[in-house]
């Protein structure tokens, strides 16, 4: 047994013969139908090449967006289902599984549907491993259980972080919500040498400042409690400059007109800051290219709108340059990473946004905590 006391492939009885159920996070980009970024159905690759090798009968399972507990064609998995076939012939893919009200109540009714006729478990959903679902936590109580390789190396990589990393560490979070990462900051204050915060978020601590943000975003109901941590000497930077978008414009369409313009982080009324400035990316770029361990989070702009994507850009090709160990978690980030092109020169880029974000808070995960006390693999 590896770090965290999970379960891994090896633990598993002999699977040739068996029936195994593999949970994956297949829940990947798609832009009307069509998948835009395939990395989270490659990443299971390893698991499902290890298990088919052995001759094992692969059967995999995944939640796609957020349909509401009933079937929704907007939801279903058919395009992930063509593209597994490509990728991995021979692998049956069930349908939706958040189309049944049983997986995010996590009703042993539906567990117990699940793992019928199952010999064995496989979590390889490292994305979904913070959720409480049926198809994370039930079949370990039932089935001989193991966490896939892609669960095994997330927990390594992101574990390592929390208990062990080269210093200085600094971790980069961007992303729109205060809200959602406050915990992980304060987490991170306490492994990380500095936290960089740039995206919608640092708005708020701006504001906590006393700065005037004119109309960007901000989570008013956050700024006490960003305030509290800035008094109390954290180690976190902020922008020193930022791109706006004046009165009139519109996010992701420059036709509307509306004035760029870089300035300070007194922003006048009806302004609205949508990316790091120049000498923000700078500084932030200089303490990447300094530290010996990065994690970064959460874009530092509205990068899909070319006019609002410098800061992300520049501090992407920081982070591929750096001789750091680097790691990049979340959707956002790493979809920037590749659009950039620079994915192949990040150390580790996570499958997960959220889970990464709680194994970092927390140290653990419950699709963990329930591999760690399923059923031994000996029956
Ligand atoms: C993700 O994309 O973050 C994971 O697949 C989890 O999805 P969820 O946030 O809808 O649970
Ligand atoms: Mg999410």
């Amino acid at each position: 047994m590896p770090a965290f006391g999970v379960p891994t492939l090896e633990d598993l009885p002999p699977v040739k013969g068996a029936r195994v159920l593999l949970r994956a996070d297949f829940n990947v980009p798609l832009h009307e139908g069509r998948i835009t970024d395939d990395l989270r159905i490659r990443a299971a690759l390893p698991t499902i090449t290890w298990l088919q090798e052995r001759g094992a009968t692969v059967v995999a399972a995944t939640h796609l967006g957020r349909p509401k507990g009933a079937p929704d064609p907007r939801y279903s998995v058919t395009p992930v289902r063509e593209r597994l076939a490509e990728l991995a012939p021979g692998v049956e893919l069930l349908e939706n599984l958040r189309f049944h009200p049983g997986e995010t109540s996590n009703d042993p009714a539906f567990v117990a549907e699940l793992i019928t006729g199952f010999d064995a478990y496989v979590n390889d959903a490292f994305g979904a491993s913070h959720r409480s679902h049926a198809s994370i936590v039930g079949p370990p109580q039932h089935l001989p259980s193991a966490a896939g390789r892609l669960l095994e190396r997330e927990v390594e990589v992101l574990g390592g972080l929390r208990e062990h990393p080269n210093r200085p560490f600094v971790a980069v979070l961007g992303g729109s919500k205060v809200s959602d990462k406050l915990k992980v900051i304060e987490s991170l204050l306490s492994v990380a040498d500095e936290v960089l915060i740039g995206g919608g978020m640092c708005f708020t601590f701006l504001k906590a400042l006393g700065h005037p943000i004119g109309a960007s975003l901000c989570e008013d109901d956050m700024v006490d409690a960003c305030r509290a941590l800035l008094d109390g000497g954290a180690a976190i930077r902020l922008p020193s400059d930022v791109t706006a978008l004046g009165p009139g414009g519109k996010i992701g369409d420059p036709s509307v007109g509306g004035e760029v313009r870089q300035m300070g982080t007194s922003l006048p009324d009806g302004w609205m800051g949508l990316d790091i400035g120049p000498g923000t990316s700078a500084e932030f770029s200089d303490a990447v290219l300094d530290a010996r361990t990065v994690f970064w989070n959460g874009p530092m702009g509205v990068f899909e709108d070319p006019r609002f994507e410098a800061g992300t850009r520049t501090l992407a090709e920081a982070v591929a340059e750096s001789t750091a160990f680097t790691v990049v978690g979340g959707g956002d980030s790493a979809a920037a990473v590749a659009q950039f092109g620079l994915a192949d020169r990040i150390d580790h880029i996570s499958t997960g946004g959220g889970a990464s974000l709680e194994l970092l808070e927390h140290g653990d995960l419950p699709g963990l905590a329930a591999l760690r006390g399923s059923k031994p693999g000996a029956t």
